[in-house]
């Protein structure tokens, strides 16, 4: 993500952020549930890459005195706000067990952590292949022995059209906007934009992605040659309206549709 240039306050940008695109309780449960299905143990570390404000480090943090967490961010606005909105809502003990890492995901690590996630699709920062091969490589050194590697991931037949999506949210709405796809490499610029209900202000480019568009199939191939033992792809069940139910499932074959939102994991 980089910041845009929106007219917003720091503080607002992120909270509008936060509460449009992120769950952290929705990962965590996805993630201890998986961790203890597919490793008979509970996970009790979390590296939290790409972790801007920290959110899911400090939910994790907070779980037991047994839970550690590290976010790690290159950018410092999003990990300072991320210390003033979450940390510094934490108890002494559980701040003791957040950290905040500034610094590059493809840098060395001096621990291991049962989990190590990338989410919000942020590893679409790396357009070439050997970029993202030594960074999904490095995430494997800095496992545990039965670790657990998850990203989301996101497709479907109108993904690459350039189209403006809104959702309302309470007091705001939010907008993702494909604004540019090349076909020919998969590299897309995406923005976030916001519209606040109480003045009906359009904040436009609070965030800009520069990505490219990485499909299912090219990150399993990477995690699988990154020397994962297990790759493991995901599908969201659905309810009776046909909506996504927010419980994720084992499978290899899906009818596809116009839009998904997905993980994947590599077990180590
Ligand atoms: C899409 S945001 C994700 C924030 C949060 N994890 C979420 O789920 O919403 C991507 C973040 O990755 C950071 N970032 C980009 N490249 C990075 C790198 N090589 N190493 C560490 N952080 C990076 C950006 O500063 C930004 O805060």
């Amino acid at each position: 993500m980089s910041r845009g240039s929106s007219d917003l306050t720091v503080d607002l940008k992120y909270d509008l952020y936060e509460k449009s695109v992120q769950n952290p309780e929705n990962d965590m449960l996805f993630l201890n549930q998986e961790f203890e299905r597919l490793r008979k143990r509970r996970a009790l570390t979390l590296r939290e890459d790409f972790g801007g404000t920290g959110m899911l480090a400090c939910v994790w943090g907070s779980q037991s005195p047994d839970h550690h967490a590290w976010a790690v961010d290159l950018d410092q606005e999003p990990i300072d706000l991320g210390k003033k909105r979450h940390w510094s809502q934490l108890k002494d003990l559980e701040k003791e067990r957040v950290t905040y890492l500034h610094g590059n995901v493809l840098e060395n690590r001096d621990f291991k952590s049962d989990i190590v996630v990338a989410f919000n699709f942020s590893y679409f920062i790396f357009k070439e292949r050997s970029l993202l091969l030594s960074y999904f490589k490095k995430v494997l050194e800095g496992l545990e022995k039965d670790g657990m590697f998850a990203v989301d991931i996101f497709g479907g037949t109108e993904c690459h059209q350039e189209l403006e999506e809104e959702t309302e949210h309470e007091g705001h709405s939010y907008f993702w906007d494909c604004d540019s796809y090349n076909p020919l490499n998969n590299h897309c610029t995406y923005y976030i934009h916001f519209q606040t209900h109480h003045d009906k202000k359009k904040h436009l480019k609070a965030f800009h992605y520069d990505w490219r568009h990485w499909s299912m199939a090219e990150i399993v191939d990477l995690m699988q040659e990154a020397g994962f033992s297990k790759v493991i792809t995901y599908w969201e069940g659905t309810d009776e309206d046909g909506e996504g139910d927010g419980i994720f499932y084992e499978s290899k074959s899906e009818e596809n549709c116009e839009s998904w939102v997905t993980y994947i994991v590599g077990l180590k």
